[in-house]
């Protein structure tokens, strides 16, 4: 009888695990939103939200969790392509901790389940303040999605593992349309970019032997790790430490690979696992001597490394894609070392203890 099945497990098709078959699908996705944002063979979003966006003097990205670590990425892109000041906020701390708003904010607020108590808690502050506010979400007709002036969905398909995967690229691949769409005289060909970023992570999905022999290597004897990146890699590196900390209990912090030095690097010890995150050429070098540094004291040291800088020792090398657009490739290897790094440890991935899918409670 199938009255006792749980109608997810039977969508899990061939994979045994929610979180592998989401990050998966993130080529299709990232595919799927190109197609959604599309008019007229241009990408295209409404023009009242761009009007906003322009308007504002400042944007207030607010967020929790994964998505704030996408909210960190959205920065980056926006202040490159569309040259407009953000600043990312953790919702739970702008609720107390408020800074002193610009005179044009306009605020954005990302959420996968357009739920979070968080973030919502936020948005009725701002309303009050008389601010206008956008929601970027998954799920059409959520509470932040009606509450606030405008939505842009992620198109990212129903997202059940805890750990979010497909939800954090797809919230960066709609958040780089965003900003592209607020600067016509951009030089980017963001159609193309973002094909060839699905293309990317295609490939990346294809390695997962490699990943799972990396994840035994360095992290099945360990009870800590270290992720460390520069520039739009330490967002990256947050992100990292998050996901395999969440689903493996292995504790892991992402830090700025430069600040290491300043207290962390006392941590190192005979064996710990450091993963460097290198996609950038300015940083490449400097991120090379944080590793050899943590190397010398004794860390396992694994580097993730886009192919054009990679060293003959990098273990992971992923295909070129534009500069601002590394972090949706370079997660994957990260999403897929987490993931086996838990399955060796026969862990609930997709229901990780003390975890909640979307938290509505502050
Ligand atoms: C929970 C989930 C996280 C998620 C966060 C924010 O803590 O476990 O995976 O990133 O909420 O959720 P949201 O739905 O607002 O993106």
């Amino acid at each position: 009888f199938t009255s006792n099945l749980d109608p997810n497990d039977i969508e899990k098709g061939t994979y045994d695990h929610f979180m592998l078959k989401e990050i998966d699908e993130q080529p299709f996705v990232i595919r799927r939103i190109i197609q959604e944002y599309e008019k007229d063979g241009n990408l295209h979003i409404d023009p009242e939200i761009i009007a906003d966006v322009k308007e504002a003097d400042r944007l207030y990205i607010i967020a929790a969790g994964t998505s704030y670590h996408a909210g960190l990425i959205g920065k980056q892109l926006i202040e490159n392509i569309a040259g407009i000041p953000v600043e990312v906020h953790i919702s739970s701390e702008f609720i107390y901790n408020t800074p002193i708003i610009s005179k044009k904010p306009l605020f954005i607020f990302i959420s996968q389940s357009g739920e979070t108590a968080d973030s919502r808690a936020v948005l009725v502050k701002i309303k009050k303040l008389g601010y206008k506010s956008l929601t970027i979400t998954n799920v059409e007709g959520s509470t932040l999605s009606r509450e606030a002036n405008h939505t842009l969905l992620i198109h990212a398909g129903p997202e059940i593992a805890v750990a979010s995967t497909k939800a954090y690229t797809a919230q960066i691949a709609v958040l780089s349309i965003l900003a592209y769409m607020v600067n016509e005289d951009n030089e980017i060909d963001l159609h193309h970019e973002l094909s060839l970023v699905a293309t990317v992570i295609e490939t990346l999905c294809d390695r997962k032997e490699l990943m799972e022999e990396l994840a035994r290597k360095f992290l099945s004897e360990t009870r800590n790790c270290f992720y460390i990146g520069r520039h739009i890699d330490y967002y990256v590196a947050l992100e990292a430490a998050l996901k395999l900390k969440e689903i493996s209990y292995i504790q892991t912090e992402g830090f700025a690979a430069g600040e290491l030095k300043h207290g962390t690097i006392a941590l190192i010890e005979k064996g710990t696992p450091v993963i460097a995150v290198i996609s950038q050429e300015d940083i490449n070098l400097n991120t090379r001597s944080n590793v050899k540094e943590v190397r010398s004291r004794g860390a396992n040291t694994l580097v993730i490394a886009l192919d054009s800088i990679c060293a003959g020792t990098d273990q992971v090398v992923i295909d070129d894609v534009h500069p601002l657009l590394t972090p949706l490739v370079t997660i994957v290897p990260i999403q897929l070392i987490a993931y086996y790094a838990a399955l060796h440890r026969e862990l609930d991935i997709d229901k990780p203890r003390n975890l909640a899918k979307s938290v509505t409670v502050e």
